[in-house]
């Protein structure tokens, strides 16, 4: 059995502020999470702006460090090690999150570990239900889609993924459209429940190519023009135009998403897992009828369904915790040369993605 090692995450690829302390011993344990999210600075554009959420980064890290060491009930002396997202996201968040760790790591002698934004992700099933490899994982959120089978914590084949915007990206630009709240992802499902979902028939881009690879973007321009059509008709949209149209863009996401899955599937499938798992993480995760969609298809397929508790699946710092710690046990350390990178694919031999949304390199 190894020794239980206890870590500092620290994150700020986005625009999400975050620390946690995390100690996997038999099993993983978040002691505690902080995440200070920047919507209310980033509202009135309409998008998140890199120097400001640098800034913001830069000026409230070291407090949520405080916090996340406070809730736990320790210091920085109780602690094995320290991991820092170091890509991929906007550079300057991310260079706020290296130097803090970097400093914090100077100070005390503690070993520094430079995570992938997006092992963190792709890991948190592991953290949060102890999935063993390989397993089959759908990051969808505002900034990522992709496919990737989990061979390893730090070996991951991308499957496939979005080619333009991220499914959550559609979902803050259809309420953007619809004059609903940011973001858009709650407001739409809200409309979209009460809705006629066979009123619109919207497209489903990419599904008459092979493969997994998706696209968002025309779906919105669709989404555009039937709105603009119904006021140019009748000067403006009704209460029930609204819930139409919502219902109808959200049943060509979920359309998209689970021909897309069943796809991977039968690729993930082909390796022989043993016992077989799928885990979806993102804040597009938290859609119910999307989700209730994945995990029928999985139950039909006999492969299990994991979907972490939202506060996981969402940016945090305890999935770069223990992104650290599996990073760090199979030998990886960082000094003071760790760099910020930009654009960190996880699988280096896949294809680069040609998508960059709001939230930066979707990498
Ligand atoms: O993972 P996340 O917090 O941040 C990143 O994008 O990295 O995901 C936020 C995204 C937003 O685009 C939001 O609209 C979407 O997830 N989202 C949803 C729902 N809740 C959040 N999309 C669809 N349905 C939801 N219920
Ligand atoms: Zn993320």
């Amino acid at each position: 059995m190894q020794a239980a090692l206890t870590f500092l995450g620290i994150e700020s690829s986005c625009d999400d502020s975050a620390a946690a302390v995390v100690r996997v011993g038999d099993r993983a344990e978040v002691l505690s999470s902080v995440v200070e999210g920047q919507v209310a600075l980033h509202a009135a554009f309409g998008g998140v702006v890199p120097e400001i959420a640098a800034r913001a980064h830069a000026e409230r890290l070291d407090g949520c460090v405080e916090r996340a060491l406070d809730q736990a009930g320790l210091t920085l002396a109780d602690l094995d090690g320290i991991a820092v997202t170091a890509g991929p996201g906007l550079i300057g968040g991310v260079l706020s999150g290296v130097m803090l760790a970097k400093g914090l790591a100077a100070g005390t002698g503690l070993p520094l570990v430079g995570v992938n934004h997006l092992a963190g992700h792709a890991l948190t099933p592991r953290l949060t239900d102890g999935l063993a490899f390989p397993y089959l994982m759908l990051l969808v959120s505002g900034g990522h889609c992709q496919f990737l089978i989990a061979d390893g914590a730090e070996d991951f084949h991308r499957i496939g993924g979005t080619i333009d915007d991220a499914p959550g990206e559609a979902f803050d630009k259809t309420a953007k459209l619809l004059s609903l709240p940011q973001p858009g992802g709650p407001a739409v499902e809200a409309e979209a429940a009460l809705g006629d979902a066979a009123r619109f028939v919207l497209p489903r881009p990419l599904l008459d190519r092979p493969g997994c690879d998706m696209s968002f973007s025309g779906l919105k321009t669709a989404l555009l023009r039937a709105r603009d059509a119904l006021i140019a008709e009748k000067g403006g949209l009704t209460v029930a135009d609204r819930r139409d149209l919502c219902a109808g863009f959200q049943t060509a996401v979920t359309a998209v998403l689970t021909e897309k899955t069943r796809r991977a599937l039968d690729l993930y499938l082909d390796t022989a897992p043993n016992p077989p798992a799928f885990a979806i993480a993102g804040g597009v995760a938290a859609n119910a009828p999307i989700r209730a969609a994945l995990e029928t298809l999985c139950a039909s397929r006999d492969v299990r369904f994991v979907a972490p508790p939202l506060r996981l699946c969402t940016d945090n710092a305890a999935m770069i915790a223990y992104a650290g710690i599996e990073r760090f046990r199979l030998g990886h350390r960082d000094d003071a040369t760790l760099s910020a990178r930009p654009r960190w694919p996880l699988d280096q031999t896949a294809p680069a993605m040609i998508g960059s949304g709001k939230k930066g390199a979707k990498a």
